[in-house]
């Protein structure tokens, strides 16, 4: 059945259990546009072997775990596709194809995979599939002949990007491939509880499964304004993490907190509590959703199958776009 909706593909390395970072950076968008677009959400297993080869056992237990998060927060696998890269082939068959096209300063420049290199202290251990990473990304949208990608601001490089790649295979052969958006969401960063980045490898995360009792511990070491010592001193609510976390998940009482906190009015430790309280609010109806999908593998396994079944035929049709635009015909 032709769909005249728009194309979503978005998706993640299955790392794991998701945190909020994810949730507010990613996930809140991709449930709200549901209904409008047509979605595929790509379980990237195969991105993850560009720095993680050696932990590939590992790799069925974190897919388990972050579909159940995706389920958990309200992905709906009625109405959107959930696949695994590696179970549709052609992902394979047009990283190769784009690769041949991408002039490799493309690839040298792009910041993102700077980032990475960076930030893991890869030092000399940099692989040849790290490098293509960004083809490979590309390949996941062009796929899809998707219209719009929302990402966390991170992925903003990978997106641009493949509008070039897109653009140049068009000008090349023939126009296959609508040049896809980068759709962001208004917060695309949020603070984890040592004020850096929310990330998985730096300890810093909430994660959206942890239990209240997680959630309190976690929230009651984050940092504050540092000039604010003790109860009774004036803070500055807009260098505070935990502000901008009432923020996000506790709007209706942040303008009473901000008033209270400059004043020295609210300590931090009650205004901890009232966050820690805010978020296991929010995170109560997923955590209730998750118990249901874990008790129920076989059903995971489905939706992952169905998914991945029904995302195969659009790359197929697309391949044989791709190869007609080509010539490649036989
Ligand atoms: N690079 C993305 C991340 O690290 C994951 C990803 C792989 C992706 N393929 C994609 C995101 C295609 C959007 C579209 O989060």
């Amino acid at each position: 059945m032709a769909s005249k909706k728009g194309i979503i593909l978005s998706g993640m390395r299955p790392t794991g259990k998701l945190h909020l970072g994810h949730l507010v950076g990613a996930l809140e968008n991709w449930i709200k546009l549901q209904d409008t677009y047509d979605c595929y959400f790509l379980v990237a297993d195969y991105h993850v072997l560009t720095t993680g080869f050696e932990k590939s056992a590992e790799i069925p237990a974190n897919i388990h775990e972050m579909v159940l998060d995706w389920l958990a927060v309200g992905l709906d696998p009625q109405r959107s596709k959930f696949l695994i890269q590696s179970k549709v082939r052609e992902h394979c068959e047009l990283n190769l194809i784009l690769g041949m096209i991408t002039p490799m300063p493309w690839v040298e420049r792009n910041p993102t995979i700077k980032d990475m290199i960076a930030d893991m202290d890869l030092g000399g251990k940099i692989h040849y599939g790290l490098m293509g990473y960004p083809i490979l990304q590309a390949a996941d949208i062009l796929l899809y002949r998707a219209d719009l990608v929302p990402v966390g601001e991170d992925q903003v490089a990978h997106i641009e990007m493949t509008r070039e790649i897109a653009r140049r295979f068009n000008h090349l052969y023939s126009s296959v491939f609508p040049e896809p958006k980068a759709k962001l969401t208004k917060i695309s960063r949020l603070p984890g509880t040592d004020g850096k980045k929310m990330s998985k490898s730096l300890g810093n995360s909430i994660y959206i499964s942890d239990d209240n009792e997680a959630v309190k511990n976690k929230v009651r070491k984050m940092v504050t304004d540092p000039q604010k010592i003790r109860r009774g001193d004036p803070g500055r609510p807009e260098v505070c993490s935990v502000f901008s976390y009432h923020e996000i998940f506790n709007k209706e009482e942040t303008g009473e907190i901000a008033e209270n906190c400059r004043t020295g009015a609210l300590g931090c430790v009650d205004c901890k509590a009232r966050l820690a309280g805010a978020v296991g609010r929010e995170l109560d109806p997923i955590r209730e959703r998750r118990a249901v999908f874990a008790k129920n593998p076989d059903q995971v396994r489905q939706i992952l199958a169905d998914g991945s079944r029904v995302a195969s035929e659009r790359a197929g049709e697309t391949m044989q776009l791709v190869r007609q635009a080509m010539g490649m015909v036989y």
